[in-house]
Formats: C-alpha cells, sequence, structure tokens
C-alpha cells in the first residue's frame, strides 16, 4: 500500500516553519510512500526534516531526483568523489586534504538568486555533527508576507530585485578576482520580489540580500533599503532554529525560505554533511502572471 499525507505522522518543528517526520525512511518514497504526499508536506510546511535516515550517496541523489533536476554547484572541489552533484560541508582534513568546503552558506540568504533559475530545493544530509553550535536556521518569507499591509504587498508587486554574482564574490573572501569568462557566464539576473509558487500558486515575498544591486520597477527611490527593512523583518520575526541530529535528512523550498549557518568550535568538533540541491524555474511574479493571459 502506498502513504498517503494522511498515514504520514508530521510534527511541527516551530510555528513558522518545517515539519519533522520520523516514521518514514526516505528511501520509500515514490514506492511505498506517495511523493505527492510528501511535496505536499513539504509546501505546507515549507521544509521537512526525516530523522534517523541511512542513505548511501547514490541514494541521497535518488532522493534529490524525485524533485527535479539536480544542480551541480560551481565549487566542484568540494563535490564528493564521483558524485559531482553532492557537495560536501566539513570542517574534517584527512590526509592533509580537506574532506569539503567549511565556509559555506554563512548569512541570511535564499539559494542561488544571482542566477536566472534559482536552487528550487536544497537538500542536507547529516553524517556527523558537533553536539554544540552549528545549527541551521530558517525563515519564512511567507510568514513574513503575510502580515504585510494590503499597501505595502500592492506596492512591492511591480518590483524587481537585481542580482548580482559579481557583488556576491567580491564580498568574501577570495584571493583571486573573477576572470572575464567567469563574468561572462554570471550576468546580473532580475527576480520578482513577489514570487507566485508554480505549483501551489502561494504568493510571497523573494528577497536576497547578499546579492542584491537595486530594485526596478514601480518607481521605487530606495530599493536596497526596502529589501534590507523586509529582510531584517522576515528573519528577526520568523525564524526556526534546527538542532542536528546525526542522520538528519532536511530538504527545504527556497522559493518561500531563507536560511543561514552558524558557527561552532572547528578545533573541538567534527562536522560532515552532504549537500544536494535541485535545479528551479524562471521565477513568477505578478508581471508574468498576468501576461500570458493578457496576451491570449
Ligand atoms: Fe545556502
Amino acid at each position: 500500500m502506498v502513504k498517503g499525507r494522511d498515514v504520514i505522522e508530521v510534527t511541527a518543528l516551530s510555528e513558522h516553519l518545517g515539519g519533522e517526520i520520523t516514521s518514514i525512511d526516505a528511501r520509500s518514497i515514490g514506492r511505498d510512500t506517495s511523493l505527492e504526499a510528501v511535496k505536499s508536506l513539504l509546501f505546507e510546511h515549507q521544509l521537512l526534516c526525516f530523522r534517523d535516515q541511512n542513505l548511501t550517496p547514490q541514494e541521497m541523489l535518488d532522493f534529490t531526483r524525485l524533485f527535479g533536476e539536480p544542480d551541480p554547484h560551481v565549487l566542484q572541489q568540494f563535490a564528493l568523489p564521483g558524485f559531482p552533484d553532492i557537495v560536501v560541508l566539513s570542517n574534517i582534513v584527512e590526509n592533509g586534504r580537506p574532506l569539503g568546503n567549511r565556509k559555506e552558506g554563512f548569512g541570511w540568504h535564499t539559494d542561488l538568486t544571482y542566477m536566472a533559475r534559482p536552487a528550487a530545493y536544497t537538500i542536507l544530509y547529516s553524517l556527523e555533527v558537533p553536539p554544540e553550535g552549528g545549527e541551521t536556521l530558517f525563515a519564512s518569507m511567507y510568514k513574513a508576507y503575510d502580515t504585510l499591509g494590503d499597501d505595502e504587498k500592492e506596492r512591492m508587486r511591480p518590483l524587481k530585485g537585481r542580482y548580482s554574482y559579481l557583488e556576491l564574490y567580491n564580498k568574501r573572501d577570495h584571493a583571486e578576482p573573477l576572470t572575464e569568462e567567469q563574468r561572462a557566464r554570471t550576468p546580473d539576473v532580475s527576480h520578482p520580489l513577489v514570487r507566485i509558487h508554480p505549483e501551489t500558486g502561494r504568493e510571497g515575498m523573494y528577497l536576497n540580500l547578499d546579492d542584491c544591486i537595486g530594485v526596478d520597477g514601480g518607481g521605487e527611490t530606495d530599493g536596497l533599503a526596502l529589501v534590507s527593512r523586509l529582510f531584517s523583518y522576515t528573519t528577526e520575526n520568523f525564524e526556526y532554529r534546527h538542532r542536528w541530529r546525526p542522520h538528519d535528512l532536511l530538504i527545504w523550498d527556497n522559493r518561500g525560505a531563507l536560511h543561514t549557518a552558524t558557527p561552532y568550535d572547528t578545533e573541538r568538533h567534527r562536522r560532515l554533511i552532504y549537500r544536494t540541491s535541485v535545479r528551479g524555474e524562471v521565477p513568477i511574479g505578478w508581471t508574468e502572471a498576468v501576461e500570458p493571459l493578457s496576451s491570449n
């Protein structure tokens, strides 16, 4: 029998977002457990944590593919050997070689806004976690948007954020400047500040501060100040703090949630986490949603 959503037990992880599932083996999804049921719960909770999973790298990839096409990370030096779609996040050094990236993910963001098709989902699978610190924080842009007044929502709908990989790159601690070729491969992109979810139709704000270089449309005079204010409002009021256990499998929907890594004592503790992401669609806002109708 295929398990539907009515028989998948979920416990809310916070009042804002996150659902914990303890009764499902993630390898059964698509066979004994309905993928549609899992997706429906994911859309409702924005983030799902499957506890006590035991996945091989291939099984993690199979799980990722249930949700779409994996998006290989640009930092291929941290890919798991033999698995270009799996990035290793770790402070462990073996035989003088770091197993993974130890600096990834600090600062609130939603993944890959500098791409024309930002990541729809990100998946993390923990193998070793520190006993303290190293939590991942999440914040719901949907819940924040829902509390805004109608006037503010109306004002935001025509606006588009402009995002730049170059801006992000320059803010980080990189020794080498981007080459001309790398710059040509990462042109600036624009995404609506109010995004409509392609599968649920839910409307929410879609913001990233790290790589935002401006806001276009609607005569907005100080778009960056607006993005900054809404960003702080969301992260300060609609947060969930995920305290990792070994063998947690986390998936979240980047279209309505922000996240950030937090530090831990890298001298005393080990951390080993695998990461994949799923390529998303070109973000749809009010302009894009209305245009096809009006052109008929
Ligand atoms: Fe991220």
